[in-house]
């Protein structure tokens, strides 16, 4: 317990007391039994998760069908998707992506899709935009993003992605505003497909600012969420995603 107080201290969810005694240069020095907590803290937030994709959805042998996913941290808001979520928007971004020669897709703040891309199609072109350091384990497909600084981003990347899928952290208007300057940025200058998902709430809103409409498909988290989630695209899917939704 005595450790587990320390390491809620550390981790800033307890004020540490103000104690005459202790000076603030003073090292800190942790017990046995913070150090043994901080180690098992810092190892849960490595471990993967299998995620299962829904039968015969993905090719290949039993075996590989499992999906790695590193676990959620919540303090970044992090909700990943249910895997039959993340299966129907990635068969919808390889099959976009089929139709384009030399196509790049950038995945911002969803790393789960990211998974399930490559594990459809290990040659797709992704770039995975995000904040949680874990997913550095992506190598160069990887790049540090921080919606508050939504074009503080490798020059390389401006302009390049022909398909655009995003998921932002938060639900605000400030945070849609600037991940669409992010999406702006990336945007391919010829008819780029954008894929946002979001709250319904931000219906309006990214309407307003990028110009999508939700289709009938919803999304869903494997945490059970509050808000409703929808799917927001710039294109006509045909018939896929269960079409767009009729305005009301
Ligand atoms: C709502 S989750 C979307 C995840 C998605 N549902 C999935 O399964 O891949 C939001 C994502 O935003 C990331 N994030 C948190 N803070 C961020 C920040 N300041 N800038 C950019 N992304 C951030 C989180 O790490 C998380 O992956």
């Amino acid at each position: 317990m005595e450790g587990e107080d320390e390491l809620r201290k550390l981790n800033g969810e307890v004020p540490a007391p103000r104690d005459r005694d202790v000076e603030d240069d003073d090292p800190l020095v942790l017990s046995s039994q913070a150090l043994a907590a901080l180690h098992e803290f810092l190892a849960d937030q490595n471990k993967t998760v299998s995620s299962t994709p829904p039968a015969s959805s993905v090719a290949g042998e039993e075996d590989s069908d499992k999906v790695e996913l590193v676990t959620e941290d919540w303090r970044l808001s992090q909700f990943w998707y249910e895997p039959e979520t993340a299966d129907t928007v990635a068969e919808e971004v390889v099959t976009l992506s089929s139709r384009l020669s030399g196509c790049r897709v950038a995945c911002i703040a969803c790393p789960t899709l990211y998974v399930y891309l490559k594990k459809r199609d290990p040659s797709l072109q992704v770039q995975l935009l995000e904040y949680d350091m874990r997913f550095e384990r992506y190598g160069s497909e990887f790049t540090f993003y921080d919606y508050n600084e939504p074009e503080d981003l490798p020059l390389q990347l401006k302009h390049s992605f022909h398909i655009i899928v995003a998921d932002p952290p938060y639900l605000s208007r400030e945070c849609l505003e600037r991940v669409s300057q992010t999406i702006s940025f990336l945007a391919s200058p010829v008819d780029p497909l954008l894929l946002l998902l979001t709250g319904e709430v931000q219906r309006d809103r990214a309407a307003e600012l990028l110009g999508v409409r939700p289709c009938v498909f919803k999304p869903h988290h494997s945490s059970k969420l509050g808000n409703e989630f929808r799917l927001f695209i710039s294109y006509d899917p045909g018939t896929r995603l269960g079409g767009l939704e009729e305005d009301s």
